[in-house]
């Protein structure tokens, strides 16, 4: 989601904490995202186009009886985001936009099943990568798995985005600032923001029950952004390299559980 730094600091009231039972329809609809994740992968060759994707996503979801959150999403026009090469996210999905050997490819998919959001994305490789893109893409893998080994009870939003601006930076890469991870339940997007920069020990406390996403947007070059005439497509201002992956989080009485994941 964009973020919106006036909302950053407010206090944890805000932040819905979920019961068991709706933890478990949570996973359910991240188990979801997760299996269409895997559904899509080994469409992602050269010659298609993201639009052959998106339309593969959209009806392998209403077969599922399950609905695309992205499609009419504020206007976004299709079922899922396709991110290419020097996309940060929301690239929209387009018949003319062919995949060619040596892209990468970030898949951003959001399933609502029985009321509830599964959402997910992971970065591919078109064919055989650079040794830069593999490099980049790795270490955003990275980056959110170190963020995701940050979130127990009684730490703090502020320790998710020092880990992984120490680690993303320490690489050489940028943390895109513009985009955050955030609150999901029944609704897309909600408290709180969860930013890929910041310092240990601030922000929000986690408290079992709080469903989040961590998604990590790490540029090759410079950290700036800028936004397409389309409304929608982020792109990197240099037009280097970014990669994103992200998960669907909950808050367990002891760490942590990873809701998007597909068994
Ligand atoms: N799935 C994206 C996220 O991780 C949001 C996409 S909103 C859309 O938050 F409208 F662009 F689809
Ligand atoms: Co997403
Ligand atoms: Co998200």
């Amino acid at each position: 989601m964009q973020s919106g730094l006036d909302t950053v600091s407010q206090p944890n009231r805000r932040i819905v904490l979920l019961s068991k039972r709706e933890i478990e329809k949570m996973r359910r609809a991240g188990r979801l995202a997760a299996q269409l994740l895997d559904y899509l992968e080994p469409l992602i060759q050269p010659g298609i186009s993201t639009l052959e994707l998106n339309d593969e996503a959209e009806r392998w979801t209403r077969e599922r009886d399950a609905i695309s959150a992205p499609l009419g999403y504020q206007g976004f026009p299709k079922s899922i985001c396709t991110s290419v090469n020097d996309v940060v996210c929301h690239g929209i999905p387009n018949a003319k936009q062919i995949l060619r050997e040596g892209d990468i490819i970030n898949v951003d998919v959001t399933p609502i099943l029985d009321g509830f959001h599964g959402d997910t994305s992971k970065t591919f490789f078109v064919g055989t990568p650079s040794a830069k893109a593999k490099h980049l893409v790795e270490v955003t893998e990275e980056c959110l798995r170190r963020g995701i080994a940050e979130v127990a009870p009684g730490k703090r939003v502020g320790d998710i985005g020092a880990a992984i601006q120490e680690y993303a930076e320490g690489q050489g890469f940028s943390v895109v600032r513009e985009f955050v991870g955030h609150g999901v339940n029944k609704v897309f997007h909600t408290e709180p923001q969860i930013p890929h920069y910041g310092k240990r020990g601030t922000g929000p406390k986690f408290r079992p029950g709080m469903t989040f996403t961590i998604e990590p947007m790490i540029n090759e070059g410079k950290a700036a952004t800028r936004v397409l005439p389309d409304k929608w497509t982020a792109v990197t201002v240099d037009r280097k390299l970014s990669a994103q992956f992200e998960h669907t989080l909950v808050v367990t009485e002891d760490g942590v559980e990873i809701l998007t994941l597909a068994d």
